[in-house]
């Protein structure tokens, strides 16, 4: 398993492991997900407080601690979203230096460790008090209970401002050949590791597209009808047949960590035999990539 390093010396695996769609009712093939994850080299686990209202947390950090004297692995979550985990609800967006202080500390706790590899911002809008929140990130690192940070978002305002104004090692974006907004982006990133997420666009590009696109783009996605999806899947998989390896390769030249969400040890399995069929793409490659899909934009949030 190659892995890339992020600007602060962290080295997460270049495949990860997304947690949000763990079977967390399914402790023991959750834990087979991870235990299989471990053994083929996957070191970056990715989860957030908000998920399943801290019980992501607590699982995963309940499992991985298990394998804590075999393997080195590295925890990232998240923060900003206040939750009430009794009713299980979202009740604000908050991303206060005194609420991500405290928030810090249920994440420890829910993870069971002393300290958090990566800590990223879970979202925020151009309107927040930034620099407060950078400050929180930065007295959190100071004092040793972060390793690292960085945000996930969407938002081309909200990322350049902490491009410019921040130390963040990660930007996690949705990424991949369809969703290729990103690439927006990740020229000028100046060191910042693109975490992608949805490498896999919820299975459509796997070998169950079909029925992927039947079930989860009835109605199209992005600028895409369903016809058009169907049309631009065709034309990735005439290029390779594995849309999985394909995806992995596009991002793979993009350098960026690939952070896959499985919801069962098959589609774990499955994705990594695609990783180990995973090609570097010459520019021509790449191009031809390009020339399957529509390029496209962030529309909303730009000043
Ligand atoms: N805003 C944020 O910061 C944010 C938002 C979303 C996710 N994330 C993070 O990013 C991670 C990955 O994102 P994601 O889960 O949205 O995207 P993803 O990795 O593209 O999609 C995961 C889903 O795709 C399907 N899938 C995966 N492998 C498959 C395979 N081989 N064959 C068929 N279907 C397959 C599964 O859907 P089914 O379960 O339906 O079968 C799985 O739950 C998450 O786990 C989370 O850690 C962050």
């Amino acid at each position: 398993m190659r892995t890339l390093n992020t600007k602060d010396g962290l080295s997460l695996s270049e495949l990860s492991l997304g947690c949000m769609n763990l079977p967390i009712d399914d402790k023991a093939e959750s834990e087979k997900i991870i235990e299989t994850a471990l053994d083929a080299g996957i070191n970056y686990f990715d989860t957030a407080d908000l998920y399943q209202f801290g019980e992501n947390e607590r699982l995963v950090g309940e499992i991985l601690e298990k394998y804590r004297s075999r393997y080195d692995f590295l925890i990232g979550t998240k923060v900003g979203n206040q939750f009430d985990a009794k009713n299980r609800e979202k009740t604000a967006w908050n991303p206060s230096a005194s609420y991500i202080k405290e928030a810090v500390k249920d994440s420890l706790r829910r993870l069971g460790v002393s300290e958090l590899d990566l800590y990223q911002l879970h979202g925020g809008t151009i309107e927040d008090n930034k620099d407060e929140t950078i400050q929180a990130f930065e007295d959190l690192k100071q004092e040793g209970t972060i390793r690292s940070y960085g945000i996930s978002s969407i938002r081309m305002n909200v990322i350049d401002y902490y491009k410019k104004h921040s130390a963040i090692a990660t930007l996690m974006m949705q990424f991949n050949p369809i969703d290729n907004r990103p690439l927006e982006v990740t020229d000028g990133l100046s060191g910042i590791r693109p975490l992608a997420r949805g490498p896999v666009m919820k299975g459509l590009l796997s070998d169950k597209a079909s029925s992927v696109l039947e079930k989860k783009f009835d109605e199209g996605v992005l600028d895409y009808s369903k016809d058009e999806l169907e049309e631009t899947v065709d034309a990735l998989a005439a290029i390779n047949r594995d849309l999985t390896a394909l995806s992995y390769a596009f991002l793979r030249k993009n350098g960026a960590v690939i952070v896959n969400g499985v919801s069962s040890l098959r589609q774990l399995e499955d994705n990594l035999a695609s990783y180990g069929r995973t090609e570097d793409l010459t520019d021509d490659g790449y191009n031809s990539i390009l020339e399957a899909v529509k390029i496209l934009k962030y529309g909303e949030h730009r000043i």
